[in-house]
């Protein structure tokens, strides 16, 4: 499933036509708020950038050049889609414009300047590396991992996570990340800019496909799709950040357009899905209470104080669900979760 599946027939008319179709209702006030900004986790810590990374971590660069987020770095600025974008919001350079910046690009401070060193990188997902950088690289002053004993080994990941790194197992933290690109929480950008509303996106089929890069711990002889238990994790966990995602992308909406509709209509898609997903799982409470919770706040205009509250519920919900499960009591939604056939590409290196 391509962007082009979402994109496909936006034309407003189109739009309201289909959405007006009863399946939830905008109350039409405005509110007096400016969309807010998207905040990323890269903002108070500095990027060292992919070549830092690839000095130990060859492979999975290697399969990270292969992806759009490597390659938007040169095609995007040049396609005439973001042309039109740029054009639209008065924006003269696309790889100079915090905006475009923010989503497409990694920024590097160089000499008090700042530099766009690449698209998409390591670290838009693993979180700005400069403080965890050695840390977790270097064996605790040991000279290799062998020698390291597994309390300093624990204490080593421990720092690192606290220096901003984002391991494999956070999922509510690369989740986070994610959605707050593919989502596109971003209300001018859309309505004005006409930039696309964001991705159909699910985190599953879109973390297995060409993104892959599970080559580390096995030496590199292997690109393994992750295991059954991760990926019932990552199903839940990915629609919940979807959820809180859109439900704070509603609270700052201030027109009746095409961005509100959208972000209405993705909150209630998730809403949904964590229902089915909850029904199948009667045994983890903290699912129907995230149904809930969404259900608290209207789907509307004007109504950022509720939605936010909702948004803050739905967020501990999932910390609480990714911290407390391993996926193993998760079986009940096997038959919801995406299978290989809906991942999204497939990652250059995948022997
Ligand atoms: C000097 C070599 C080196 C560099 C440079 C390096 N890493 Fe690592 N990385 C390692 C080692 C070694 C491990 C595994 C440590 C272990 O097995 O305990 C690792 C593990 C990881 C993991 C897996 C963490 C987990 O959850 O288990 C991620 C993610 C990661 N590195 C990301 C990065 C990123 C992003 C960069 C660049 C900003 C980077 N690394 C740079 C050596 C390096
Ligand atoms: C909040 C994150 C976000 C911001 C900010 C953002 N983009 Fe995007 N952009 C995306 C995502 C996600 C996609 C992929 C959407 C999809 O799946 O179709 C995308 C796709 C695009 C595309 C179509 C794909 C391509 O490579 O041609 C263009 C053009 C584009 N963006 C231009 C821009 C420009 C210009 C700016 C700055 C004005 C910008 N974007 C700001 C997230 C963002
Ligand atoms: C689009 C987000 C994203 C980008 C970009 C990204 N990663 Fe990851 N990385 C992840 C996710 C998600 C996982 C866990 C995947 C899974 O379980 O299937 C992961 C897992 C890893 C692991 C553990 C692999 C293993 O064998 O289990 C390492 C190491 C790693 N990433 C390093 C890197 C490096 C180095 C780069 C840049 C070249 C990079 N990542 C780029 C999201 C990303
Ligand atoms: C910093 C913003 C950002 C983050 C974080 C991010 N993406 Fe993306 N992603 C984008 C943009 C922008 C594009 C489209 C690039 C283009 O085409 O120019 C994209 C494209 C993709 C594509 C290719 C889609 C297609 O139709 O071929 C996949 C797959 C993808 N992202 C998965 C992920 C996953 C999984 C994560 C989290 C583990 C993630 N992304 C995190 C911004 C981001």
């Amino acid at each position: 499933m391509g962007p082009c599946a979402y994109r496909a027939g936006s034309s407003p008319a189109l739009q309201y036509r289909h959405y007006g179709a009863g399946l939830f209702a905008i109350v039409i006030i405005l509110a007096s708020v400016l969309p807010d900004e998207v905040a990323f986790s890269t903002e108070t810590a500095q990027s060292v950038g992919a070549n830092a990374c690839a000095e130990c971590h060859t492979k999975e660069t290697a399969i990270w050049k292969n992806t759009r987020h490597h390659r938007t770095f040169r095609e995007m600025p040049r396609s005439k889609e973001a042309r039109g974008i740029a054009g639209k919001l008065g924006i003269k350079r696309i790889k100079a414009d915090p905006l475009c910046l923010g989503c497409h690009f990694t920024t590097q401070k160089k000499r008090s300047k700042t530099r766009v060193t690449a698209g998409i990188s390591c670290e838009s997902c693993h979180g700005a590396a400069d403080n965890w950088l050695k840390i977790h690289s270097e064996f605790s002053g040991k000279p290799n991992k062998k020698s390291e004993t597994a309390s300093e080994a624990a204490v080593r990941w421990k720092q690192s996570v606290a220096h901003g790194m984002i391991r494999k197992d956070a999922f509510y933290g690369i989740a986070k990340n994610c959605y707050g690109c593919h989502v596109v929480p971003n209300e001018k950008l859309v309505n004005v800019g006409g930039h696309p509303a964001g991705s159909a996106f699910e985190l599953v089929s879109w973390s297995q496909g060409e993104v892959r890069h599970n080559v580390w711990y096995n030496d590199g002889k292997h690109n393994a799709v992750a295991g059954t238990k991760r990926r019932r994790i990552m199903y839940l966990v990915g629609l919940t950040v979807e959820l809180e995602t859109a439900l704070r992308a509603i609270a700052v909406a201030t027109k009746f357009e095409e961005y509100a509709i959208r972000m209405a209509h993705r909150a209630d898609k998730a809403r949904k899905a964590l229902h089915a997903a909850a029904e199948r799982l009667p045994d983890v409470p903290g699912l129907a209470s995230i149904v809930e919770h969404a259900h608290s706040a209207g789907l509307k205009l004007g109504n950022k104080e509720a939605l936010t509250t909702a948004a803050d519920k739905v967020a501990a919900s999932a910390k609480a669900l990714a911290d407390r499960y391993d996926g193993s009591k998760l079986a009940g939604i096997d038959p919801l979760i995406p299978d290989k056939s809906k991942h999204v590409g497939e990652p250059s290196d995948s022997n």
